[in-house]
């Protein structure tokens, strides 16, 4: 039984038949419908956090498979406080075909895992983003047909997006450059990890030379989730790093602009970027659907195996 908890974990190739096993079930509901292949199973969806895509995407998937999805929300589960980790993953192994988690701390994802009997899916906690990540590059493999060789370049707070993109870049082929403030840069240990993979990141906090020869040009909000205390402090920092049209020039023409959204905009990003002719921001969000699909279907059916 495999988790999907960080893309790390997945090889190249396994990655890469993900991506195929989305653009194929998109196509299949673009013609028509899935089919049930997740017939009467239950996905029940742990969320410590708020979420739009994440909780929506996921809950359509299972509708459009044939299954269902169960919202479960803070005040319900109390995750580690009405009842420990173990138990809540123990007692919806009985239940569920699959559990989907949003947390803030990365061990209450390992912890699930390691007492559950079903698949679980890390749907963000405060180290990564695995599903987003997965999302985004099929936005960009639709978008340029390939993406070995392609240059991503991320801009502004180097969080939980931006590890799990790292990862996936480095899985795929792809060229990685991240402009972040001092102070708001990539941990080592992550910059280690996906060098070990063979992505030399290339780290500063001039986002000018980070944009220069970019296929995409990706950022995030400045205030994550769980950080919110620190909002007034970063909004001092990070406006050098906001995605702009004048950011934007110093890249290609081709190049085009993802962010996983929630946006900030006159943050983060300006309207006329994230509205530009350039901006995939909304096509990047709907394949959060596919993506999900092609993990919801590897991990809990035995079709396309
Ligand atoms: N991008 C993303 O995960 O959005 P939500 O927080 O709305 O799920
Ligand atoms: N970095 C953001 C991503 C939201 C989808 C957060 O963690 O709040």
């Amino acid at each position: 039984m495999r988790h999907f908890l960080e893309i790390a974990e997945w090889s190249t190739s396994e990655l890469d038949q993900l991506i195929r096993l989305a653009v194929h079930l998109k196509l299949e509901w673009q013609s028509g419908g899935n089919q049930p292949v997740l017939g009467g199973k239950v996905l029940g969806m742990i969320f410590q956090k708020p979420s739009l895509r994440t909780r929506v995407s996921f809950d359509v998937a299972m509708l459009h498979l044939g299954g269902h999805a169960l919202y479960l929300s803070p005040a319900e589960i109390g995750l580690g406080q009405r009842e420990s980790i173990a138990d809540v993953a123990r007692v919806l192994s009985g239940y569920t075909q699959g559990i989907m988690a949003r947390v803030f701390d990365p061990a209450h994802i390992t912890e699930l895992a390691k007492w559950s009997s079903v698949p679980v899916i890390n749907g963000l906690s405060d180290h990564s983003h695995p599903c987003q990540a997965l999302a985004d590059v099929l936005t960009l493999y639709e978008h340029f047909g390939q993406l070995r060789g392609l240059k991503i370049a991320y801009v502004g707070d180097s969080n939980n997006v931006t590890r799990s993109l790292a990862e996936a870049a480095a899985r795929l082929g792809m060229k990685m450059s991240v402009a972040s403030p001092r102070g708001y840069q990539l941990d080592t240990a992550t910059v280690q990890a996906v060098a070990a993979m063979g992505l030399e990141l290339d780290i500063s906090d001039d986002p000018a030379r980070a944009v220069a020869g970019a296929d995409a040009i990706y950022t995030d909000t400045w205030t994550s989730m769980g950080q919110e205390q620190e909002a007034e402090e970063r909004r001092k920092v990070f406006p050098p790093f906001q995605v702009n049209a004048d950011l934007l020039q110093k890249a290609e023409r081709h190049t085009v602009v993802l962010h996983c959204l929630p946006a900030h905009r006159g943050e983060e990003i300006t309207d006329e970027v994230a509205d530009g002719p350039q901006s995939l921001l909304f096509p990047q969000a709907a394949n959060r659907l596919h993506a999900q699909k092609a993990i919801l279907v590897r991990l809990m059916s035995n079709k396309y195996h």
